[in-house]
């Protein structure tokens, strides 16, 4: 039985430890919650258009109602219910003066964007978030939008949150970045947006675009030659109906659980497949997973179709290059995959995961450890050894979602319970993550 328990301690901060029993296997067809990463854009662009743009699909979780949030104290109207939302956009140059500090919570998306499109802005804020958020770095953004004039201050030199911004005009640049994220991409491309002339941001590899998809939606002219995407400043957006399809990086915590767990057969719905974000099916195919993508669609830009998938033996393989931009926040649960499949999997240049919600390349080879598999850590990733067996354990999720749910996969796949401490995490992302295991996990 996959029966998944929880206990709640109702201290200051509330606290779950989830409960997990190895599943037999993994059935049925389900719909995950909508794309964090579009949900983010469809609030922040939807703002900024001219008209209502009216969102279906809205992922509903801590991240994104950090997002609204924000925008209601710059003066945005937003409303509805569930995943269908009304945002009422006030134009490029709409927004208003915040009265109060602007605190993103957990969410890296939310302040690296928001902090280009408020370097632009006639007024002033401050911009900060968890304790988490103020660890991340955030020179990668507050030097490239000096360049452009912006007026961008924080600690350590800028680097760090929270970060005061004095707005103001902002001039064109060419901007080369060290390192793929559509974060950094997508604070140049809205800073560009209002800045004079035209701005390219180029990345060493091509990170998730739904950036220019939706500014493309929008009205927003854009162009790509190669990994360099050119954006002019002084245009304008035009609310258009939005749909938002499923989090490819929400499935696919059940698209390895049911590629491990004998007997498993399950359809995921609706989801999306922007090739930028489908690196981990192609990882999983290449592992050997028994999967089948149907019935793909282009819907508000972006493609969306199912997935089933079966259970069969998984072997190790090396992910690195290129690639990892593609899979960024499915390395922890593909490690997972990797702890009981058949021989080495190597997972290189991922020095990015140590700087996420924690340090994911320590954070998840403490957990599968813990709970038997062989994990060696390197800066850049892990090497792991497939094991026959993973057995029950107590582990941490160390505030981190993605580690949380990886982590509770795990749990199903191993041969005893398992124990799993910050289990509340999940709400950043998929506050119906546990409900919606157990009606699978048979
Ligand atoms: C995101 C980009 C990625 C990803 C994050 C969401 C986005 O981060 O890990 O979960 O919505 O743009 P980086 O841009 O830092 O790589």
């Amino acid at each position: 039985m996959g029966l998944i328990a929880s206990s709640l301690n109702r201290e200051r901060v509330r606290k779950m430890e989830a409960v997990i029993q190895p599943a037999e296997r993994i059935r049925g067809t389900i719909r995950v919650p909508g794309d964090k990463s579009i949900s983010h854009r469809a609030v922040i662009l939807g703002a900024v258009s001219e008209g209502e743009t009216e969102i279906k699909g809205f992922l509903r979780a801590d991240d994104c109602l950090s997002t609204i949030r924000l925008f209601h104290q710059m003066g945005v109207r937003i409303e509805g219910e569930g995943t269908d939302l009304t945002v009422h956009g006030v134009g490029l140059r709409g927004l208003q003066e915040p009265a109060e500090v602007l605190d993103v919570g957990n969410s890296g998306t939310t302040i690296r964007l928001v902090a280009g499109l408020l370097s632009g802005q006639s007024f002033f804020s401050v911009l900060t978030g968890d304790a988490s958020i103020r660890r991340r770095p955030m020179g990668r953004i507050t030097q490239p939008l000096q360049i452009m004039g912006a007026r961008v201050f924080g600690r350590q030199g800028g680097t760090l949150a929270p970060l005061a911004i004095a707005g103001g005009s902002l001039r064109a640049a060419e901007h080369v970045l060290p390192v793929a994220s559509a974060q950094v991409k997508s604070a140049l491309l809205l800073a560009g947006l209002l800045a004079a002339g035209e701005t390219s941001v180029e990345e060493p590899a091509l990170s998730r675009d739904h950036t220019e998809r939706l500014l493309a939606y929008l009205g927003g002219r854009l162009r790509r030659e190669g990994n360099r995407v050119f954006i002019a400043g002084g245009q304008r957006l035009w609310a258009r109906p939005l749909w938002i399809p499923g989090d490819i990086s929400s499935a696919a915590f059940f698209l390895v659980a049911a590629a491990l767990v004998p007997g498993s057969d399950l359809v995921v719905e609706n989801l999306g497949l922007n090739p930028t974000r489908s690196g981990i099916l192609e990882v999983l195919a290449a592992m050997g997973a028994d999967l089948e993508v149907r019935g793909e669609e282009l819907v508000s830009g972006e493609p969306v179709g199912t997935i089933r998938i079966r259970h069969s033996r998984l072997r190790g393989i090396r992910i690195g290059g290129s690639l990892i931009p593609r899979l960024i926040d499915e390395l922890p649960v593909l490690a997972v995959a990797a702890a009981l499949a058949q021989g080495e999997t190597i997972i290189e240049d991922a020095q990015e995961l140590r700087v996420k919600e924690s340090d994911r390349i320590s954070a998840i080879a403490q957990g599968l450890t813990a709970l038997g598999a062989k994990v060696s850590p390197k800066e850049d990733g892990l090497i792991i050894q497939g094991v026959e067996h993973l057995r029950g354990a107590r582990v941490e999720a160390f505030g981190d979602h993605r580690i949380a749910m990886a982590l509770a996969v795990a749990g199903l796949a191993a041969q005893e319970e398992t124990i799993l401490q910050g289990a509340e995490a999940v709400s950043i992302s998929y506050p119906d993550f546990f409900p919606t295991l157990s009606r699978v996990a048979q």
